[in-house]
């Protein structure tokens, strides 16, 4: 394989061939191939595409860098993968919720970079919680307590790590199946039998089109179930946060909140935890959807999903009461109010993330430092109605009230509030099967 002709062929617009992805994605991990060919091959693969089958045979490489998971439970395993969105806590819930069900859930998960925290640095707030797990000791824990999360370690698509920080400076990050390739390679790494999609979509997601959603979630049920594994994603509306809380340790208290029963599950946010869920159970265990969905009702209401929850936090050294006990312990607050009479028609989740993050809820760069309660908790959903100075929403941050009053003028702009009621949306939007 020369890697110029591979780039060449590509240009032009031909699909690749099996071998010559391979050995392209073998050299590249080698260091044989330099950065600036792999580059070359990402921009072609932007503009040109790749064919169904092209995109499984890179996401197939890419999984091959690095060490593959093998599962011997006698429980199926399962994962969900969500792009990622504000207040998107789902996956402390769904995970446990589906162990709770008798699924085992192997779930590597990340750390963000950007507006705000990813599922590790969530997990993190809770103290003494390892989310970097060594690969050996995740096993364990799955084994164990039925579910873990922890960080992916380097052993895992190493290729996917050395190509996406080149794609994220030379503008080839938006391209379908090179997003597939990178999101699949990771998740069939794991290991896991049944994977299922949360592909968010709207201002405050990684997609903001249904249309892009869409073509994402078709791409990776594809690429699972051409894998091997069952498969199905929904696209989900990521214009509102998810829920009330955005930030870190306020993020987690909500998960726990929803895990003991204490949050309804006619809520929207609570609904799409259980669909999710219910789809990894009906999958994995190859029963109804309605069955699964009845089973995820009841192991959430009778607490045997925050059982697991505590489970996987106590196996990976962390300590709810110490968390419990964080959380009553004095912040800066700030409450931002409404200016009129109306009904709240819309609340962008960009801007109450930008806020968030400007409170110390995300990072930069990676190894910047998190304030874990620093975060926005909204008291408002799309849809309710709200008075003259009534609250919206409190910001919250560790340290002195500095800068405060600032960020609440910011979040306010989140907000419209319109004179007459608006109809409620769903969350979901297309499903993928
Ligand atoms: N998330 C990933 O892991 N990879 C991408 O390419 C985009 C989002």
């Amino acid at each position: 394989m020369i890697a110029k002709l591979v780039i060449d062929k590509k240009r032009e617009g031909h699909a690749l061939g099996s071998a010559e992805i391979r050995e392209f994605i073998e050299g590249f991990t080698a260091g044989d191939i330099p950065d600036y060919q792999m580059s070359a091959l990402a921009m072609a693969i932007c503009c040109r595409g790749m064919t169904e089958r092209e995109t499984a045979d890179l996401t197939d490489a890419m999984m091959r860098s690095g060490r593959c998971l093998e599962w011997n439970l006698d429980a199926p395993t399962a994962d969900k993968h969500s792009t990622g969105g504000v207040g998107d806590k789902l996956s402390l819930v769904i995970q446990p919720l589906a162990a709770a069900c008798g699924l085992a859930v192997p779930s590597l998960t990340g750390r963000g970079l950007g507006l705000t925290g990813g599922t590790a640095d969530k997990l993190e707030t809770i103290p003494g919680y390892n989310a970097s797990l060594s690969l050996d000791d995740f096993s364990k824990t799955v084994a164990e307590a039925g579910v873990s999360m922890t960080v992916q370690t380097d052993e895992i698509t190493p290729a996917d790590k050395k190509l996406y920080a080149l794609r994220d400076v030379t503008g080839t990050v938006a391209s379908i199946p090179l997003i597939t390739a990178s999101i699949l390679s990771k998740k069939l790494a794991e290991g896991a039998g049944t994977l299922v999609f949360d592909v968010k979509c709207g201002a405050g997601a990684f997609m903001k089109t249904r249309e892009d959603a869409l073509a994402l979630a078709k791409s990776l049920v594809g690429g699972a179930k051409a894998a091997g594994r069952r498969s199905a994603a929904l696209v989900t509306d990521m214009n509102a946060p998810l829920g009330a809380a955005v930030g870190n340790a306020n993020e987690v208290a909500e998960a726990l909140a929803i895990l003991r029963g204490e949050i309804d599950q006619s809520r929207a946010d609570v609904g799409l935890c259980i669909e999710l869920a219910a789809l990894m159970v009906s999958l994995a265990r190859e029963t109804t959807l309605d069955d699964a969905r009845k089973m995820c009702r009841e192991r959430l209401a009778d607490g045997s999903a925050m059982e697991k929850f505590s489970a996987m936090v106590k196996s990976q050294g962390g300590d709810l009461d110490r968390f419990e006990r964080m959380m009553h312990e004095p912040v800066s607050k700030f409450r931002v109010q409404s200016m009129r009479h109306g009904v709240v028609a819309a609340i962008d989740a960009e801007k109450v993330a930008r806020v968030a993050f400007r409170l110390g809820a995300g990072r930069e760069k990676a190894g910047d430092r998190i304030d874990p309660r620093a975060g926005v908790t909204l008291s408002v959903a799309a849809g309710d109605k709200v008075s003259l100075g009534a609250p919206l929403a409190t910001l919250e941050r560790s340290g002195g009230p500095d800068g405060l009053e600032a960020a609440a003028a910011e979040l306010l702009k989140a907000f419209t509030i319109v004179p007459s009621p608006i109809e409620r949306r769903g969350l979901i939007l297309e499903r993928v099967e």
